[in-house]
């Protein structure tokens, strides 16, 4: 009869080799399938001298500035299969792009900021991810939103506002304060496009329903319109949250008039 003791110790000594083998044959393939040359095949903008691990930091940080994969960039048969990319060919035209996003860098670093007075005792300097923050084109939460409503009208820039927000809510890439959908709002109220710049501002409220200058514009929005108890009612609202909001006060004061002789 085998006792526990006999069995245990072959076991042991079956699983440390098969661990063994299992590690050598996963640092084996990796060191395979790793596509970073010792030296670049067709550098056009980075040094000839570029070593392994700065091309490796300048790669992984032009994927977390533009928040994209390699693939973006260079051309593979298989996104996930290192061995099929061709790190080296300019097929890619975001490849190309990016070379003259590097040069346009470089231009500004070395030749733009070095012309400020105090830039010897300053370290700042520009890179990707001071534009792109992120995102494959550094777009601003304002300008997404204005081009859908130009294209698709104010019900799919709400469509679209929150699909950002759910995806880049805490992220550095998109404004989501306040600020931004009241600063579209007022551009539209501008355009006296009342009814969508009514939309964005009733999107403002429901996002910030404790802060009173989001009440405060869809006020005005109203105002506009000419829907003066909607615009009573939203002074009030905001008036309530803050009661230093010497606006409201100002335009409840204005409306009471209105809305006793109407
Ligand atoms: C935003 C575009 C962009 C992204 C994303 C990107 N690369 Fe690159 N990559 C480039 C450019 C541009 C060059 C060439 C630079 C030059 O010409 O000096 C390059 C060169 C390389 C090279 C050297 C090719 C040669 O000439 O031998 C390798 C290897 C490489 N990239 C790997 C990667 C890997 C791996 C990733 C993902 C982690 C990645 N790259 C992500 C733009 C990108
Ligand atoms: C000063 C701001 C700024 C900086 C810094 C910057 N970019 Fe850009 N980038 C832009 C703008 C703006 C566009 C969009 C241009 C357009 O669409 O006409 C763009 C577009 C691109 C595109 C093309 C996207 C497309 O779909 O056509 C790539 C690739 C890119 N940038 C990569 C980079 C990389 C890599 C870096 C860092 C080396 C970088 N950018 C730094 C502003 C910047």
């Amino acid at each position: 009869m085998l006792t526990q003791k006999s069995i245990k110790a072959p076991n042991s000594l079956l699983l440390a080799m098969v661990i063994a083998i299992t590690l050598l044959s996963v640092f084996s393939s990796v060191y395979a399938q790793s596509p970073w040359p010792e030296k670049m095949k067709n550098p056009k903008v980075l040094s000839k001298s570029t070593t392994t691990n700065e091309l490796r930091a300048t790669m992984r940080g032009f994927s977390r500035a533009l928040g994209v994969n390699c693939v973006h960039c260079h051309v593979a048969e298989n996104r996930r299969d290192f061995s099929t990319y061709d790190f080296a060919s300019d097929a890619n035209q975001n490849k190309v792009s990016a070379r003259t996003m590097m040069r346009m860098v470089g231009e500004i670093n070395e030749k733009q900021l070095t012309k400020l007075a105090d830039h010897q005792t300053s370290s700042l300097s520009v890179n990707c991810m001071t534009c792109h923050q992120g995102k494959e084109k550094p777009t601003t939460l304002e300008q997404e939103l204005n081009a859908v409503i130009e294209t698709d009208g104010v019900a799919a820039a709400i469509e679209k506002y929150r699909e950002l927000r759910t995806n880049y809510y805490g992220g550095s890439s998109y404004n989501f304060s306040e600020n931004t959908l009241n600063g579209l709002g007022y551009q539209l109220l501008g355009k006296e496009q009342f009814d969508d710049a009514i939309a964005i501002f009733k999107l403002n409220v429901e996002m910030n329903p404790a802060s009173g200058n989001p009440y405060d514009s869809l006020a005005d929005g109203y105002m506009q319109a000419g829907k003066n108890w909607l615009a009573f009612i939203n002074y009030s609202k905001s008036l309530e949250l803050n009661p230093r909001n010497k606006n409201a006060e100002k335009m409840l004061n204005k409306l009471k008039g209105v809305l006793n002789s109407e």
